[in-house]
């Protein structure tokens, strides 16, 4: 069956089952296109936990289905390839979060949406690379637990001289293999490009940035800015986006290397067949879905950096 075709099918099956399908901008062409939203994870959290839709049908990975069905418990959550899952979220166990808590006893727990439920059953708010800055920025403390993304840690760091981020050692692969030696080539390539810098980098690349952004904030860096051409330093399956809402602009990986498998996983056949079956469902027990729901609510109360 042709893709035309298969896209038409999958979006009468989503009116006739009431679907909504939400996707993660770094999801294929084919699949974005065939989506009611396209957009990062923490406008897609929301979305989820404001949706009438009786089904929600995620085309990302794990735990961002995970967090659908934590903001709404009474909704199907559907989610075509279980074992879509983050490297980065299985880099951090709740033994981990344990024993940073009994280090540092006084400092809440602040953690990444890109992590399972049960790490944010035990954590006291959650953010996402948009809004990471104004949620440490809501928290009275001065000394904050940070996880798992080392990289965003460090980061958001860079805000605060009267708090302490303590942080776990996790990272992106696809993210962290950026070097200052790859966005050196690019920028002797592309001379006239800016620079745009996902905040799951190392911080030596950080460093080189003309913007840092999430990937929707990227997106609407992108069309606002004056200049002409972009160096991208994230995942890239951005590129698609970018280059569908701004025709007239060049956009450039910064490195190949930044390739997300998981985020790939997701065909249009897969997402068909699960439109059609209902299935497979995410679930997370009840009541680790309760304490994880503290969490996230508490981020979705916070207005993007
Ligand atoms: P955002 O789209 O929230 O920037 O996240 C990037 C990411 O790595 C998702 O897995
Ligand atoms: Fe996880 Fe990195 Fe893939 Fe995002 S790009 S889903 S953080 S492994």
């Amino acid at each position: 069956m042709d893709v035309k075709h298969l896209q038409q099918e999958i979006r009468e099956l989503a009116r006739e089952k009431k679907a909504i399908i939400l996707a993660h901008n770094y999801q294929p062409p084919e699949i974005q296109e065939v989506a009611d939203l396209v957009a990062d994870s923490l406008e897609l959290s929301l979305k989820a936990s404001q949706t009438e839709a009786e089904v929600v049908v995620f085309c990302g990975v794990r735990f961002m289905a995970e967090t659908a069905a934590i903001v709404c418990p009474d909704k199907l959550v559907v989610f075509p390839r279980l074992e879509a899952g983050c490297e980065m979220a299985d880099m951090i166990s709740v033994e981990d979060v344990e024993a940073l808590k009994a280090r540092y006893p006084r400092a809440p727990v602040v953690t990444y949406v890109n992590s399972y439920a049960e790490i944010k059953a035990v954590s006291d708010i959650c953010c996402t690379s948009a809004n990471s800055v104004n949620v440490v920025k809501s928290l009275e403390a001065d000394e904050i637990i940070f996880l798992p993304d080392m990289n965003l840690a460090r980061y958001t760091q860079r805000f605060f001289k009267d708090k302490k981020i303590h942080y776990h050692d996790g990272f992106c692969p696809f993210h962290d293999v950026l070097t200052v030696e790859d966005v050196n080539q690019a920028k002797e390539a592309h001379p006239e490009a800016v620079f745009m810098a996902h905040p799951e980098c190392r911080p030596e690349v950080i460093d080189l940035a003309d913007a840092v952004r999430s990937t929707s904030g990227m997106l609407r860096f992108a069309k606002e800015s004056p200049a002409r051409e972009f160096i991208v330093g994230t995942e890239v399956g951005l590129l698609y986006p970018l280059k569908k809402q701004n025709p007239d602009k060049e956009f450039y990986p910064a490195s190949e290397k930044m390739l997300c498998k998981a985020m790939k996983l997701i065909s249009l056949e897969d997402l068909k067949r699960s439109l059609e079956t209902l299935s497979p469902v995410v679930t997370v027990p009840e009541d680790i879905r309760r304490k994880a729901y503290q969490a996230v609510a508490r981020m979705l109360e916070i207005p993007r950096n």
